[in-house]
């Protein structure tokens, strides 16, 4: 099954995506994920996309759509997989249709003040993608899966997050609509606890 995760920043999408795709055994493709390693590695592609990421605004279309053409064609998409913060935009969504079937999109829906709350205490993993949120580390420190040390993402200070939002709702939110429109969106309620949620999106995929 082909996935998309749509919703704004701190909607819960790698935190759902990755629970998913170890519940279907299929992959998870994080634009972000993908584009803060190229940032690390100092990729052509990373120092393209740094500018726009610190800022809060979304790295250009054809940048984005050519690192997603090559990943789906990885031994690993054949069954399926999720896509977690692509596409973003009308162009995005068109340029997906001519590479790729889509089965379902899940909508998460979370109201912009609880994002601010969320965000701002997430700590991310850079190595394996996993994500945690301070309330409930305990003080530590290092991921769970694979031992590296946790840190807070550039773009998660508070007048970037704001510019991420703005983001979402000018350009991406339209994508409501385009996937409304042919019959694929579910929409989920992403403001509850972490268990209902999962549970909701694995009924919506059944
Ligand atoms: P990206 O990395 O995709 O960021 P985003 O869309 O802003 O979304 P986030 O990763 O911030 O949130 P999330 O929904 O994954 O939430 P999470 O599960 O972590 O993109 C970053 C940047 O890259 C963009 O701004 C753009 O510049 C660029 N980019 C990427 N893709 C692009 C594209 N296609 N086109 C152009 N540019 C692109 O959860 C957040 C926190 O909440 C965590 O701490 C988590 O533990 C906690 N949490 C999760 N669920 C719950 C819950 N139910 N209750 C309480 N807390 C919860
Ligand atoms: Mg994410």
């Amino acid at each position: 099954m082909n996935i998309i995760f749509l919703g704004p920043p701190g909607a819960g999408k790698g935190t759902q995506a990755q629970r998913i795709c170890a519940a279907l055994n299929i992959p998870q493709i994080s634009t972000g994920d993908m584009l803060r390693r190229a940032i690390q590695e100092q990729t052509p592609t990373g120092l393209k996309a740094k500018s726009f990421m610190d800022a809060g605004g979304l790295v250009p279309d054809d940048v984005i759509i050519d690192i997603v053409k090559d990943r789906l064609q990885a031994d690993d998409c054949k069954n399926g997989y999720i896509l977690d913060g692509f596409p973003r935009t009308v162009p995005q969504a068109e340029a997906l249709e001519k590479i790729a079937e889509i089965d379902r999109v899940i909508e998460l829906d979370v109201a912009d003040e609880a994002l601010i709350k969320r965000i701002s205490g997430r700590r991310v993993c850079l190595k394996c993608g996993a994500t945690y949120h301070v309330s409930l580390l305990n003080g530590k420190t290092t991921c769970d899966n694979c031992g590296e040390t946790l840190i807070q993402r550039d773009d998660d200070k508070a007048e970037t997050v704001l510019n991420r939002l703005k983001s979402y709702h000018s350009k991406t939110e339209p994508l409501v609509n385009f996937y409304q429109g042919r019959g694929k969106l579910v929409k989920i309620d992403g403001a509850g606890d972490m268990d209902t949620i999962f549970d909701a999106i694995m009924k919506a995929l059944a």
